[in-house]
């Protein structure tokens, strides 16, 4: 192992949020966990995970429902054929991205995290951003991809090399540009979830701890050409024909 792998493997630490019920893919999900649904030759799972694993990540934790985790338990293991180590925590009730990420406080032991939820479908390596972030002192890395139809997603506004804004889900957004489902955050990121209140859908929202970072300008972005959020059908369908494109 050399120094960078390292410094990655002691400094940096992975979560992969895998709740939610998944009802934009009924009937599908009716029994199944939404993370489970095949992409490619693979559970939709399999793609965070690679993710992590590719930035020499090895300690994660996977959050799921009281429902679904036993399925997921069932299918990654313990993490020994990843070379990994994997930790299991239930979210309770769906109470939104930031209620599941707050339930690694403990786990993370004041070490910085690598977040990512487990319907987004990256297949690009990100070794260099998360060496990058490990080593500087940026609160947050967001990953930003322009998109068609921003008004489904958190839309980021930016200067130079930070994000002045972010509003979750616009009517009218003033970008192209889509927060993607991995985030990398420092220590401090337990502490600014625990102010936050519930949005108008009732969840403690990412967007919201985002902005906590924005507000003090700890924000840096690289904007990425391929990302895709796999949790609706048409999406789906796209995510599968990425894969077999990378594939090929
Ligand atoms: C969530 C976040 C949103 C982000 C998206 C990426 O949306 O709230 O900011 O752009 O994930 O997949 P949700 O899937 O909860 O609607």
């Amino acid at each position: 192992m050399n120094i960078d792998e390292e410094l990655i493997k002691k400094n940096l630490r992975g979560i992969i949020l895998a709740g939610g019920k998944g009802t934009r893919l009924e009937p599908l999900t009716r029994i199944m966990n939404k993370h489970l649904v095949r992409v490619g030759n693979y559970p939709m799972i399999e793609y965070p995970l690679q993710t992590l694993i590719k930035m020499g990540i090895k300690d994660i934790l996977v959050i799921s429902g009281v429902h679904h985790i036993g399925q997921i338990m069932d299918y990654l293991g313990s993490g020994k054929q990843h070379g990994a180590e994997f930790t299991y925590r239930v979210q309770d009730e769906a109470g939104g991205i930031a209620q599941a990420l707050a339930l690694a406080e403990d786990w993370a032991q004041e070490k910085k995290v690598a977040v990512i939820l487990g319907d987004n479908i990256f297949l690009q390596d990100f070794k260099e951003d998360a060496l990058r972030f490990v080593k500087g002192n940026d609160g947050t890395m967001l990953f930003l991809k322009e998109v068609m139809h921003p008004q489904r997603f958190g839309v980021a506004t930016v200067q130079g090399n930070k994000i002045t804004e972010i509003i979750e889900k616009p009517t009218e957004p003033k970008t192209n540009l889509a927060v993607t489902g991995l985030y990398l955050y420092d220590a401090a990121v337990f502490n600014r979830i625990k102010p936050l209140k519930p949005s108008l859908r009732g969840e403690l929202e990412i967007t919201d701890v985002n902005m906590s970072y924005v507000k003090e300008g700890k924000t840096t972005y690289k904007i990425i050409n391929q990302w895709i959020d796999a949790g609706t059908f048409p999406s789906l369908e796209e995510a599968e024909r990425q894969v077999r494109e990378y594939n090929k």
